[in-house]
């Protein structure tokens, strides 16, 4: 592949609207369809994590006192330039994170989304008159920007996890620190030239890359920062409750969009080919590196057995390869080794638990972090996969009998991500909406991002929405102001 703008790979960290080289060593990010190294980047550690805080700083005041109306215009720009090198941007992804390149240019779009999105709510931060209790006084209500904001993004969405916690932050009058995931800081990097380019301040956005040992300290660094009043986090429930643990010290804000686990449930009476297209996508979606891929699939026990041979059929029949420009392949590789040797744990696990193999089960020939299309049916709550994100391309197929049965046992978990369940029983889609403990729920649906939605758990799947009009209120304080003394 090759990129038109090489200049769009940027080596260093980007800090107050330059390539700002650091004077640490380098790290190597990968193509983890290959395992060969894409380029160096400056390993960045708390000296970094300081300047761009620094750059945050300087920024901040005449970016927050810019009038909306010009930061929605400097976003809609950066939405602008973000699609105009859409094909860059995929490819850079693909060559990163390892997405078929037709998913990687679908992620540049879902990722710019938040970009317009957020250039048209920046306009409408209102706040609110309230009924006087006394004579002689207005109760205000303001919205102020949170300050500075650090956001900590994971490798398997490295655009739209990004701008959509940037898109919000700007578009509220915030400026940014960002560390991205250690596997894939190559996007990051490049759509923060890119905003730079489109005329959003030097220091408005500065992008920190790390290796994941250098990271933590950078991360420490921003931790024990005061004047880092927020953090927007997207990972896994292990580290965001470590950073809910130490931010505590300085009280920061906290978003955190954490593990799933989540449910798909498949009842008698749904239409069993939406079933099988819908848990296709929201299964293989990313070869199952996702947050709200479906990990416990739960099949009601009058169409188990059609319901196995329907899916089995349809995942024969998915290719697997490397990002290449005319490939059709829908699965790729997996980020690396550690994420492949937990799916062999899993479906090792699950076969020594009574799980039978349907189809894949073994590592694929293509490379090292290849591992086949999974079905498994058998599984059980005894088997890791039945607690634990499998985080890839395995649907484990669970029996059960009535739908009380089913909820109790997609309740179980202790995250509550995203659920989805197909039935063409209206009173059960009422029902079983309203009992499913979870931010959100598909039905009769397998993929239900969008820009336009909230996207946010519960439970230990952390807390805080991204998306949405409700979107920029993490990144907005509200501010009552008594004004008194007045003769009415
Ligand atoms: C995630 O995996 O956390 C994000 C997926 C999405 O936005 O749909």
């Amino acid at each position: 592949m090759q990129l038109t703008r090489s200049d769009l790979m940027i080596a260093s960290a980007w800090i107050d609207g330059v390539a700002a080289p650091a004077t640490s060593t380098k790290f190597a990010v990968l193509n983890p369809a290959t395992n060969i190294a894409l380029m160096h980047v400056d390993d960045c550690g708390t000296h970094e994590a300081q300047r761009a805080v620094d750059a945050a700083e300087r920024a901040l005041p005449a970016w927050r006192n810019t009038l909306a109306r010009e930061r929605s215009n400097l976003l809609r720009r950066w939405h602008a330039l973000m699609l105009e090198n859409a094909e860059d941007l995929a490819q850079l992804m693909s060559l990163e994170q390892g997405k078929p390149l037709a998913e990687a240019r679908g992620e540049v779009r879902y990722g710019a989304s938040f970009l317009e999105w957020f250039a048209e709510e920046a306009v409408r931060t209102n706040g609110e008159i309230i009924p006087e209790t006394v004579h002689g006084r207005k109760l205000l209500v303001v919205k102020e920007p949170v300050g500075i904001i650090a956001a900590i993004t994971p490798w398997n969405f490295p655009i739209a996890m990004l701008t959509r916690k940037l898109a919000p932050a700007l578009a509220a009058g915030c400026t940014a620190v960002c560390k991205p995931a250690e596997d894939t800081p190559l996007c990051a990097l490049a759509l923060a030239k890119l905003a730079t380019e489109a005329g959003i301040p030097a220091g408005v956005i500065n992008v920190v890359p790390a290796s994941r040992e250098r990271g933590i300290a950078l991360v420490g660094a921003w931790l024990q920062d005061k004047r880092v009043r927020k953090i927007s986090f997207t990972g896994s429930t292990a580290v965001g409750k470590y950073l809910a643990e130490r931010s505590a010290a300085t009280l920061k804000r906290l978003s955190l969009e954490l593990g799933g686990n989540a449910p798909f449930i498949v009842f008698d009476d749904a239409d069993l080919d939406q079933a099988v297209a819908g848990l296709i996508a929201s299964k293989f979606r990313n070869t199952g590196q996702t947050c709200v891929s479906a990990n416990r699939i739960y099949v009601q026990s009058g169409i188990y057995d059609v319901f196995a041979d329907k899916l089995a059929a349809t995942v024969n029949a998915m290719q697997m390869g490397p990002a290449a420009p005319e490939s059709t392949a829908t699965l790729g590789p997996l980020i690396n080794s550690k994420a492949v040797d937990k799916v062999a744990a899993h479906v090792a696990d699950a076969v020594s638990h009574g799980a039978h193999v349907v189809t894949g089960g073994e590592r694929d020939p293509q490379g090292d972090n290849f591992y086949r299309a999974t079905v498994l049916t058998n599984a059980t709550a005894a088997m890791r996969l039945a607690a634990e994100e499998t985080f890839g391309p395995v649907a484990a197929l669970f029996r059960f009998t009535t739908e009380d049965e089913v909820v109790q046992l997609a309740n179980a978990a202790d995250t509550g991500l995203a659920a989805y369940f197909y039935s063409r029983d209206l009173s059960r889609i009422w029902r079983v909406s309203a009992a499913l403990q979870v931010g959100m729920v598909g039905v009769n649906e397998g993929i239900l991002s969008t820009e336009v939605a909230p996207f946010g758990g519960i439970k230990q799947s952390g807390y805080g929405r991204e998306g949405s009009h409700h979107g920029i209120d993490e990144y907005l304080n509200l501010k009552y102001i008594c004004l008194g003394g007045l003769a009415l």
